[in-house]
């Protein structure tokens, strides 16, 4: 055993369970997930699907990958789910090739109004491979399906994106609905951040609106790294081929052996999304968001919430992150809508309370938390991202340097030690 990397998975350990997480598209998975992860199910081969593999000895993990794809269809209540791309961005890849030729348009949420990378965005395959088109958020920073509608008639996608990353409302999937059927697109929701709360009955399902459905398997979903493609009743009435085009997008399109020791901790963590405490969890993960972000002087529909910095200063999404870093609470810097500096020093931070709930944590401890949060983001005043842009990198390198000996940090790193060492953290 390397006595260098299992040190250094306890020091991780450590960090995980002293410090408050709060990126929004983490979780803690259970010791069940964790198992399967680490399981000799790892050594094999399995190129192909249940029945179809192009190597021998898949007598067993057929059985796994069927198991994990029928506790899918009935969670998700989808004819067809495939369970083997190996993480978000590769599933929505494979669902690109499997309805898109090269170069034809697709229309997804700009990544500056909280869309995802792959829906479109510069330097992702979504835009070298494919014609990207973005949609965006209005000034109350939801969707503007005016605006969408205008870009679908005019460009014709043959793909829509209804799907995002840094959102903090609750998505109608019947007005994009509308739009696809304007154009004859095909519609695919990316429920990545809230198939556990769609699951859990805290945000209505795409089921009925859209063609296909990707996940990511590891946020709210609270199982392994990894990710799922469905086809839903409608998607097959559109096209009855969906399923073969989905699969050989897969493989041989993009990827070889599947992750058989992810398949089975998706089945386990599809097992647990089954049950009444997963649907307490996930109302909870919404009640902690919205107490959360009412305390921050904000919004929030679902598990995150998306908080402009613009009152401390001028780009202050790396300061709010080092600042609550330091006090060992952990989120990311983000754009915000209509960004004021640049996405490169961006003006906001996104937060959210997934993994926080996974720990127990309920509205009294976001009281709690949401005071610290504002505590640390106080010590970031003064230390506004320079104007001239050759002077930001250096600027962000000093106070990164200086931050961690920020006194009232250390004191509240010490106290937010304390209180989260107090609540369990599942899998540890
Ligand atoms: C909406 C959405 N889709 C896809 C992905 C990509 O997932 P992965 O990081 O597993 O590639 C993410 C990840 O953040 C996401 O938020």
């Amino acid at each position: 055993m390397s006595k260098i990397v299992f040190k250094l998975i306890e020091k991780e350990k450590v960090r995980q369970v002293t410090g408050l997480e709060m990126i929004p598209s983490e979780n803690y998975v259970s010791s069940g997930v964790l198992s399967a992860l680490g399981s000799i199910l790892t050594n094999k081969y399995s190129e192909g699907f249940p029945g179809r593999r192009y190597y021998g000895g898949n007598e067993v993990i057929d059985e796994i990958e069927n198991y994990a794809a029928d506790l899918a269809k009935k969670l998700f209540e989808v004819p067809v789910a495939l369970v083997q791309p190996y993480s978000g961005s590769p599933a929505n890849m494979a669902t690109t090739m499997a309805v898109c030729q090269p170069g034809e348009t697709v229309l997804g949420l700009a990544l500056s109004s909280g869309g995802h990378l792959t829906h479109g965005a510069n330097l992702s395959f979504s835009s070298i491979f494919y014609k990207a088109v973005n949609y965006t958020v209005g000034p109350d920073w939801k969707i503007n399906f005016e605006e969408m509608k205008e870009l679908a008639l005019k460009h014709k996608p043959k793909l829509i994106w209804a799907g995002t990353t840094a959102y903090p409302y609750k998505l109608d999937y019947k007005k994009f609905r509308e739009v696809a059927d304007l154009v004859g697109a095909y519609l695919v929701a990316d429920i990545s951040h809230i198939s556990g709360l769609i699951v859990g009955g805290v945000h209505s399902s795409p089921v009925n609106d859209v063609d296909i459905i990707t996940t990511t398997t590891h946020k709210t979903l609270r199982g392994p790294r990894g990710a799922m493609i469905m086809v839903t009743d409608r998607g097959l009435k559109k096209d009855p081929d969906l399923r073969s085009k989905l699969e050989k997008a897969i493989i041989p399109g993009l990827q070889g052996g599947p992750h058989n020791h992810q398949t089975a901790a998706i089945a386990i963590a599809l097992e647990e999304a089954a049950t009444p405490k997963f649907k307490k969890y996930a109302e909870q993960v919404v009640k902690n968001a919205k107490v959360l972000a009412e305390e921050l002087g904000t919004k929030s529909e679902n598990h995150l919430i998306l908080l402009s910095l613009t009152d401390y200063g001028y780009g202050m999404g790396y300061q709010g992150q080092y600042a609550l870093e330091t006090a060992g609470i952990t989120v990311n810097k983000n754009t915000i809508p209509g960004e004021p500096v640049s996405p490169f020093y961006p003006s906001g931070i996104r937060l959210g309370t997934p993994a926080l709930t996974s720990r127990g944590m309920k509205e009294a401890d976001m009281i709690k938390i949401s005071k610290w949060i504002k505590l640390a983001l106080e010590e970031t005043r003064g230390n506004e991202t320079p104007k001239e842009k050759e002077l930001r990198a250096e600027h962000i390198k000093n106070f990164k340097r200086e931050i961690v000996k920020n006194k009232n940090l250390q004191r509240i790193r010490n106290e937010v030690k304390k209180f989260a060492s107090k609540f369990p953290v599942p899998g540890i």
